[in-house]
């Protein structure tokens, strides 16, 4: 009895002893709790530094972006192949998810080796290496002929800017192949695949190994938003609020980051933590001065650290009687495993006697105690740094949630936390210490991390498929440089056709004769009255011109046309509302007291108002009763016998007061004045406002010979030679035509190009059947083709969360300046976004990029064919003065042109292209077209009195 009493005292003395003697040796490597605090603070700090765009570039931890968006939510679906390649094996899988409806994965899988000479081998090698042994596994599955998405775990830092990408930042680990860092490694995967011809994969994600194992867990477990590896190496990813990645677009939702924890103290953050052992490990290793943490830290480290200490407690004579085994002086001949295996509870001793043994060496009692300590102190430190650095993430996301208490899941893999007998608990343990306010579950990953990156690469091939969808739409907006040809060509010869006499009564380009036949000298003055109506404003202006110094100043004031009189809808208008009455056939007046409804010509309303406009003008320049030369610019289709004479052949854009159509628009104007018959104007003048437009940027440079509207509408005039003018006596000098090119494909000649798209929007206009080109192109009808493509991707599901809200079906809410707002480059998506929002759509950052595209899409188009038009008359101009090459300058006017980011610039674009031997310069009038129109005015002035004087 006593005798056993005396063992058991003599090997607690033994025990304590050891233990004594080896805290104090390792006493830098036992970490105090205040210690682990620090160290969870500086990790804090580290992630803050990672996340913020100024101080990413030099922060060691990078917390990649994944764009990996959302967790698992039970509707993944499909058949996916994976790759797991990083971690210590590496699988080949095929994963089914979710059959017939069900939460539900299954699994196949094939192991390869990954010998050094591949790890560490050539780059491309490597790949062909994997390409191969995926060729393998398919054929052995049979799975040859199916076209199957590829999920790709890939376990290395990666920068991501899309989930199909990685551009490889360093190896770590046991990697080291050469010529794959800086590089994207899926190219290289999917080129390496292009060895095997029957091999048709398609690498739709690249997921670290933390996020496919947050993913695996998540997929049983929905509170799972971190995931931590402890295996070959060590690292975490979790779910961060978007608002908090300066690297990414967007504030809304969250998205994984990959921590890329493994280089925590890789700038020194650490030094005062790190031991001798520490450093001498690192010097061996592939990656000097790198993933410092990591090195305290996994598996590939944690067996040699114990073989340093014990190889240096050898030398110190405090093990093995101070004998080495020559075994023991080798390299990774400890390794994790057998840590692991002399923690054991009860056979621990045996098991350090044996590996002891195994390593050439003699260990007595007290040494396999005292080495088995030591594989305590360093798997404990090992579990303490992890749970300082994961405390530090569950804090974080406590913290952005906003709670006071977190319940959270953290899953979790790795041969560390799954073999070492004791780790989970320590780990665990510590963790809950760090951080008392959080409710941590762990969950061990059973599956590896490739089902996390099939359910990520499932959501990826639902947006291929998507995204699919949306280019084919795209597409149909997307004109080749053959396409672009044609259109010029085709325009060319109704530009023919509407000039020759026979064709002209069909053409439609009406090819208008405008009877302004020459550029202003600057011999022009006198003070006139401008309108300028049929544009985004109707203007009045005074225009005082001073000749000889070409200086013309202008006074304006912008009124607004009620929608009821542009667009006939106020044909029925109450009696006694102030309207001005005399000439008009009324049907008689009732006498009666009650308001009486009348039938009031539309004409008489437009007129009588704008005629109520200059009277206003008038009074507020002080001008009252001036009698003054008037320029009309007035900006649709207008058949001339004179300057001042205009038979409006049909209204375009917003008007639609049809008694007006086939009447003399200033006998209509002329009317209106007498039946208000409170002052005199003499209408000199019609002009659409393409003419006011070049005379304006005429006037300033004589080689402008180009009028050019890209505004509410679309059109053009040029400078003609009179003798091919048919239309006109007399083959004597220029006239400028009036092409009205906005009739374009109005006899069917685009149809190849016009989509669904452009025909709904045509029917909703107030024109349908006329103008196709000009609703092709011009501001009025740009926002209305974005708006029916947005409504037929919304129908599809692939917008707005398939509903399409009521905002969505209202006519007209995407004008000109909203659609130039969304296309700055240098707007971010979030501005895209609260733009939307204004309009009343509720968008998704993934939305605003769509609307984004879509709204490019057609604007390009619209830019493009006003290329090809434009082409086509430089082109006709340069061949019928018989030039090689020739200068013109264009005069431009209008919103689409003077807004949009993009139009002017693939507008010349195209010209250049379609009109190589043309220097086309382009103009933009500052000033409008009244000061046009004033010149003609102030030119037909000095004509009529010219002719009166003869
Ligand atoms: C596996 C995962 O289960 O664990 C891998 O499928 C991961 O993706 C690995 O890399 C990590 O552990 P170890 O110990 O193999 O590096
Ligand atoms: C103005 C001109 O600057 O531009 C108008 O003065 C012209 O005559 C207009 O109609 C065209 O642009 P928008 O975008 O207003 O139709
Ligand atoms: C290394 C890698 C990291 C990976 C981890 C676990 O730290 O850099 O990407 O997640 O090992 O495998
Ligand atoms: C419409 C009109 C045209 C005008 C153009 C630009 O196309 O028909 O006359 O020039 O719009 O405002």
């Amino acid at each position: 009895m006593f005798a056993v009493h005396l063992m058991a005292f003599y090997f607690t003395k033994l025990k304590e002893d050891q233990i004594k003697k080896v805290d104090r040796f390792l006493y830098h490597m036992r970490l105090s709790d205040e210690t682990l605090l620090d160290i969870m603070a500086r990790f804090q700090a580290e992630m803050q530094k990672g996340l913020g765009k100024d101080t990413n570039p030099t922060a060691s931890v990078k917390m990649l972006p994944t764009f990996v968006r959302a967790i698992p939510d039970g509707s993944e679906n499909g058949e996916f192949l994976s790759l797991d390649l990083g971690g210590s094996k590496f699988r080949v899988l095929k994963v089914q998810v979710s059959e017939e409806g069900k939460r539900n994965v299954q699994m196949e899988s094939q192991f390869y080796p990954t010998p050094n000479e591949i790890i560490r081998g050539n780059g491309t090698e490597l790949f062909e290496y994997v390409a191969d042994c995926l060729a393998d596994f398919m054929k052995t599955k049979e799975l040859m002929q199916k076209k199957l998405p590829l999920g790709l775990t890939f376990s290395f830092p990666c920068k991501q800017t899309k989930l199909e990408e990685g551009i490889l930042l360093s190896w770590t680990k046991k990697f080291k192949a050469r010529g794959v860092q800086g590089t994207d490694v899926v190219s290289s995967l999917t080129n390496a695949m292009k060895r095997h011809q029957d091999l048709d994969v398609d690498i739709l994600a690249l997921v670290n190994d933390t996020v496919g194992t947050m993913m695996t867990c998540a997929y049983d477990d929905p509170y799972c938003e971190v995931g931590v590896i402890i295996g070959t190496g060590t690292n975490a990813c979790y779910m961060e609020d978007m608002s908090n990645i300066d690297l990414v677009e967007g504030d809304e939702g969250r998205m994984c980051v990959n921590t890329e924890w493994g280089a925590f103290g890789d700038d020194g953050a650490l030094e005062d933590i790190r031991t001798e052992f520490d450093r001498e490990l690192d010097l061996g290793s592939l990656n000097p001065g790198k993933q410092l943490f990591e090195k305290m830290i996994s598996g590939l480290y944690l067996g040699e650290l114990v073989r340093l200490i014990l190889l240096k407690m050898a030398k110190a004579g405090l093990l093995f009687g101070g004998e080495k085994s020559s075994a023991l002086h080798i390299k990774g001949k400890i390794e994790t495993r057998h840590v692991a295996a002399m923690e054991r509870y009860k056979e621990g001793l045996a098991n350090t006697r044996e590996i002891l043994t195994d390593l050439g060496l003699e260990p007595s009692d007290a040494d396999c105690i005292a080495v088995q300590h030591v594989c305590t102190i360093v798997s404990f430190r090992s579990a303490n740094l992890c749970a300082a650095a994961l405390a530090a993430i569950l804090t974080r996301l406590r913290e952005n949630k906003k709670l006071v208490r977190l319940r959270t899941t953290v899953g979790v893999d790795g041969t560390l936390y799954k073999i070492h007998p004791q780790y989970p608990k320590r780990l665990h343990k510590v963790v809950r210490k760090l951080v008392p306010n959080c409710d941590v579950r762990f969950l061990l990953s059973e599956s590896g991390s490739t089902k996390g990156a099939a359910m990520v690469t499932a959501v990826a091939s639902r947006l291929q498929a998507q995204r699919k969808q949306i280019d084919k739409v795209l597409a149909l907006f997307r004109l080749t440089q053959e396409q672009l040809v044609g259109i010029r060509n085709k325009m060319r010869v109704e530009f023919e056709y509407g000039l020759k006499k026979d064709t002209h009564p069909l053409a439609t380009v009406k090819m208008l004769p405008t009877y302004v036949c020459g550029m202003p000298d600057g011999t022009e003055k006198g003070k006139f009255l401008a309108l300028d109506l049929g544009g985004t404003n109707f203007r009045v202006l005074l225009v005082k011109i001073r000749s000889g110094r070409r200086s013309v100043r202008m006074y304006n004031k912008i009124f607004a046309i009620p929608l009821e009189i542009m667009q006939g809808t106020g044909e029925e208008v109450t009696a006694g509302r102030g309207f001005t009455l005399q000439g008009a056939s009324l049907p008689s007046t009732p006498s009666s007291a009650r308001p009486v409804r009348l039938l009031l010509s539309l004409s008489l309303q437009l007129f009588d108002h704008i005629v109520q406009c200059i009277a206003d003008f008038l009074d507020y320049m002080g001008l009252k009763g001036a009698q003054l030369p008037l320029g009309f610019t007035f900006s649709f289709p207008c058949r001339q016998a004179s300057i001042d004479k205009g038979t409006l052949i049909e209204w375009t854009k917003g008007f639609k007061a049809t008694d007006c159509e086939g009447e003399d628009v200033v006998d209509m104007l002329r009317e209106a004045i007498k039946r208000r018959n409170e002052f005199d104007l003499d209408i000199v003048a019609v002009v659409n406002d393409t003419v006011g437009t070049m005379m304006t940027c005429g006037y300033e440079d004589s080689n402008c010979e180009v009028g050019l509207i890209a505004g509410t509408g679309s059109n053009m005039c040029y400078m003609e030679e009179m003798r091919n003018i048919e239309l006109v006596e007399g083959d004597e000098g220029k006239m400028c035509i009036n092409t009205e090119w906005g009739g374009f494909g109005d006899n069917g000649c685009l149809d190849d190009i016009h989509t669904q798209y452009d025909k709904e929007v045509d029917e909703g206009s107030l024109n349908p059947g006329k103008q196709r080109y000009e609703k092709m192109t011009s501001g009025m009808y740009l926002g209305e083709i974005v708006r029916q493509i947005l409504i037929d991707l919304t129908k599809q599901g692939l917008l707005f969360r398939g509903q399409i809200s009521e905002r969505l079906r209202t006519r007209g809410i995407f004008e000109t300046k909203f659609l130039s707002q969304i296309e700055s480059d240098r707007l971010a998506l979030l501005q895209v976004r609260r733009i939307l929002q204004q309009l009343g759509l509720d968008s998704t950052c993934e939305d605003s990029i769509v609307v984004k595209e879509v709204c490019g899409a057609v604007s390009r188009r619209a830019a493009q064919l006003y290329g090809a038009g434009l082409a086509a008359i430089v082109e006709k101009r340069r061949e019928d003065q018989g030039l090689e090459h020739m200068r013109i300058t264009v005069g431009v006017d209008g919103t689409l042109y003077k807004l949009h980011p993009h139009f002017s610039r693939i507008l010349r674009e195209t010209v250049k292209e379609l009109a190589p031997q043309c220097d086309v310069m382009f103009m933009l009038s500052e000033d409008g077209s009244g000061k046009g129109a004033a010149l003609i005015t102030a030119v037909a002035k000095r004509l009529q009195q010219a002719q009166r004087e003869h």
